[in-house]
């Protein structure tokens, strides 16, 4: 076949990281404080734990060790990285929290911004990198997920709080050739008009400005769940996205290595799994140990399986988020590792 590539028409993902708060509740732990058991978590979501960011940790502390390593599993040197888009609806800046990791990181030669899209984040800003990579304009990204979602959770609302933790990964990301190329599709999506079962509103607190004129004080109220019509969207438009995405790709279900889902719930993932005929042993899966980290969980999960062997350099992945907004998306990738 000629070789009709040049640098810039492909990104390869070269290295991935992550970093988890060191701080772990367990069901039984959370069930001193409302009315819930490890029997019913487990049964009902899959998870068993989850880790909360403590008064010595920040999202943007995590989401360094997480890019960070992926900066070390690259092999790059930090000032050659172009581009930082940090995934996240909980920064610890609402200006942004991605120029303050773009300084600690010493990538002093990177644009950094902060990507809104609570759990589809991660993904969306993947598909963000990829664009400025696939022109040519830039050569490398990193593409961060984090979130600490445990600061807007009512912890006293056993209906949402059971599901929710705290963490961050990442993944470096690469200009390269078509031939290299490890983002085969994408498919993105996103419906505000259903955006009122899953969200985090601001607080309405209007205060008096001058006279006869008034200003409103910022804050959010906590996280507010339709779990039911939640887990109803996740079952229908799932399936749904990567049925698309693995037909826009010719893509049999069988020729998958692995689906690496936002964990969110494991009903969840053995459903997507059931509709595609896919073995659960490659339904990649950590949210009994993490719970729903929000941007983070795709990253999260990749950089485990990669570390622990079981994702291999050359392996299929299709990959789905799902969240608020609403909003949702899906991505086949090839894992590279590091060229
Ligand atoms: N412990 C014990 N009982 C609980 C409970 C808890 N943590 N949370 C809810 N219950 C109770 C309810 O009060 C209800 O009791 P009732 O019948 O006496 O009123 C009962 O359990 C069933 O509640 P229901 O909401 O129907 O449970 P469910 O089977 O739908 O499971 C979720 C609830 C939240 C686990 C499930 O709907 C879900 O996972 N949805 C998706 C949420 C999600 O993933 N959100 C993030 C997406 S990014």
């Amino acid at each position: 076949m000629a070789e009709t590539s040049t640098i810039g028409s492909g990104v390869a993902l070269v290295g991935c990281g992550s970093a988890t708060p060191s701080q772990r509740i367990s069901n039984d732990q959370l069930g001193q404080r409302v009315d819930t058991s490890d029997a019913w978590i487990r049964s009902r979501t899959g998870i068993s734990a989850r880790r909360v960011i403590g008064p010595d940790e920040t999202l943007t502390g995590l989401s360094h060790q997480a890019a960070a390593n992926a900066l070390t599993m690259a092999g790059w040197e930090s000032e050659s990285v172009d581009l930082i888009i940090l995934a996240t609806s909980t920064p610890d800046d609402l200006f942004g929290s991605a120029p303050q990791l773009q300084a600690i990181l010493g990538a002093r030669g990177a644009v950094a911004f902060d990507l809104t899209a609570a759990c589809s984040g991660f993904l969306f800003a993947l598909v963000t990198a990829a664009q400025f990579l696939r022109t040519g304009a830039m050569r490398r990204a990193l593409v961060i997920g984090a979130d600490q979602l445990s600061r807007w959770v009512n912890w006293d609302d056993r209906r949402s709080c059971v599901l929710f933790g705290d963490g961050a990964g990442a993944v470096a990301l690469e200009a390269t050739s078509a031939a290299q190329n490890g983002l085969l599709g994408f498919q993105l999506k996103s419906d505000g008009s259903r955006g009122d079962c899953l969200n985090l509103p601001q607080v309405q607190n209007y205060l008096s400005l001058v006279a006869g004129n008034s200003h409103q004080q910022g804050g959010f109220q906590s996280i507010q769940m339709n779990g039911q019509e939640v887990y109803k969207f996740a079952v229908r438009e799932v399936p749904a996205i990567l049925q698309t995405l693995l037909k826009a790709t010719n893509t049999a279900p069988e020729s998958l290595d692995w689906l690496l889902l936002h964990q969110a719930n494991q009903r969840i993932l053995d459903a997507v799994g059931d509709r595609f005929a896919i073995p659960q042993a490659k339904v990649l899966s950590n949210l009994a140990e993490y719970g729903n980290t929000s941007a983070a969980t795709i990253p999260l999960m990749l950089d485990e399986a990669v570390q622990d062997g079981r994702i291999k350099p050359g392996q299929l992945i299709a990959s789905s988020g799902f969240g608020a907004g609403l909003s949702w998306g899906a991505a086949l990738v090839r894992w590279q590792g590091p060229i």
